[in-house]
């Protein structure tokens, strides 16, 4: 039987919309690694950690910087905000964590600049509220446009180089000022004043700044395991999740090799993180989605706010059309199941097992968004546990009911749920058995 504390090398990625608690998982697994890698997406991941008693919100230092003996690397696929980044350093610093020596920065990673925060905010704006995606307004989509457009890209090893850095910004800024007073309106903005700020910023990158596919493969080699740690959900990539509604990288596991320049090959464990119910933070479809009391319980209970942006999330009941399919798509072989606890409130709790568009099932979750939102999901009532789990310690505590939940998760992911979480402390994760 498979179980969490498997040998090898592992991924965590998320199988809904963003949201599962990767963050939980990562740091209950990070102790028995070396390595936590983060290989897509940028500050619009939001994770919950604790130092001591408090809770802090970080969004680009991986989970895994407080095991002091961990080392994190921000990989090649990640969008580095330097702003966001020295941020969580600083406030790390304040809490007694010392991130600046365990943190390597890939030279290849792109870096958001503050007129990808101003685009990002400036054309949502402009779009009607239909064609809105209901952005994190941190730059995401401005960045990767440019990177994979190229001419107007900054990749960390020219941050590093002050004359090269100087020469682009110019004619960068001297673009976008073109574009955004035609487009939207806006004041120019002072490439001088970017370049004194970016090339302090450089100055304390530059000893985190490192060919990180290189060191990861040296890593591989010498038997180090590595944690490669998801941000946002399968749904929300680029190729493969809800189109347009998604983020620009590839969030899913599928962004693992582009994000690292390490070949999934070496993974052995493909966690798929998910929740035991679903939630969705910006627009786009939701076919589970309840707007209603009971939406609201889950929302309530389940402390549905988001992370970076403090917007309540939309709540509804498990996915399992949705979820399979991300599973399928990652190649997961095991699950991690999050917020069991926030259903024990419900009688009776339902599934969405199927889908149903113009009166026929279908089984498989279509690629269009309009067909999507037409979609009705096809429920089954579940007997609830009607008990308080957030005293569970062992996976033997789960009353016979919750057991059978799982067990219906199980069978429509095709996959072993290894691990539960009751409540957001440490000791509320329970592990199956081995
Ligand atoms: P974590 O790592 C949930 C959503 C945004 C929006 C869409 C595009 O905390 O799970 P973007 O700013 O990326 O261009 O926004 O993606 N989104 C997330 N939703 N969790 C996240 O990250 C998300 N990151 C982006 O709400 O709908
Ligand atoms: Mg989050």
């Amino acid at each position: 039987m498979m179980n969490l504390r498997q040998p090898g090398n592992t991924l965590v990625v998320g199988l809904q919309w963003g949201d599962e608690g990767k963050g939980q998982i990562v740091d209950y697994l990070s102790e028995e690694f070396d390595i936590i890698v983060r290989y897509s997406g940028g500050a619009n991941a939001g994770h919950s950690v604790k130092v001591g008693d408090m809770k802090l919100g970080l969004h680009l230092v991986p989970s895994g910087i407080l095991r002091e003996r961990v080392l994190c690397t921000i990989a090649n696929g990640v969008a580095l905000d330097p702003e966001v980044l020295f941020e969580e350093i600083d406030v790390l610093r304040e809490h007694g964590v010392s991130a600046e020596d365990r943190l390597r920065i890939s030279d290849r990673a792109h870096v958001v600049m503050p007129y990808h925060k101003l685009e990002d905010k400036l054309s949502e704006a402009a779009l009607s509220e239909g064609s809105r995606i209901g952005t994190t307004a941190r730059g995401i989509g401005p960045l990767y446009a440019d990177k994979a457009s190229r001419t107007n890209a900054i990749r960390v090893h020219q941050l590093l180089e002050p004359k090269v850095f100087r020469e682009r910004l110019k004619d960068i800024v001297a673009r976008k000022n073109r574009v955004f007073a035609a487009l939207y309106d806006a004041e120019p903005m002072d490439a001088d004043a970017i370049y004194e700020a970016f090339t302090a910023h450089a100055d304390r990158l530059r000893p985190m700044v490192c060919d990180t596919a290189h060191l990861l493969h040296g890593a591989v080699a010498d038997g180090k395991r590595l944690l490669f740690e998801g941000a946002q959900g399968s749904l929300l990539d680029l190729d493969h999740g809800t189109f347009p509604y998604v983020t620009s990288s590839n969030s899913s596991a599928c962004g693992v090799s582009v994000g690292t320049g390490v070949p999934a090959q070496v993974i052995s464990t493909f966690l798929g993180v998910a929740k035991a119910y679903t939630s969705r933070v910006g627009r786009g479809p939701m076919p589970t989605e309840l707007d209603n009391g009971v939406g609201q319980a889950i929302r309530d209970v389940g402390r549905e706010y988001g992370t970076t942006t403090g917007r309540p999330r939309r709540c509804g009941w498990f996915d399992g059309v949705a979820t399979a399919y991300s599973a399928r798509l990652g190649g997961m072989n095991a699950i991690g199941l999050i917020g069991l606890n926030v259903l024990s409130q419900f009688d009776e709790i339902s599934v969405c097992t199927g889908y149903e568009l113009a009166g026929r099932r279908i089984d498989h979750f279509p690629s269009d968004v309009d067909v999507l939102e037409q979609v009705r999901p096809i429920l089954e009532p579940v007997e609830g546990w009607k008990q308080d789990l957030s005293g569970c310690r062992r996976w033997e505590d789960l009353p016979t009911a919750a057991a059978g939940y799982l067990a219906k998760i199980e069978s429509i992911l095709g996959c072993p749920i290894v691990a539960v979480t009751v409540g957001p402390e440490r000791q509320q994760l329970l592990l199956r058995p081995a």
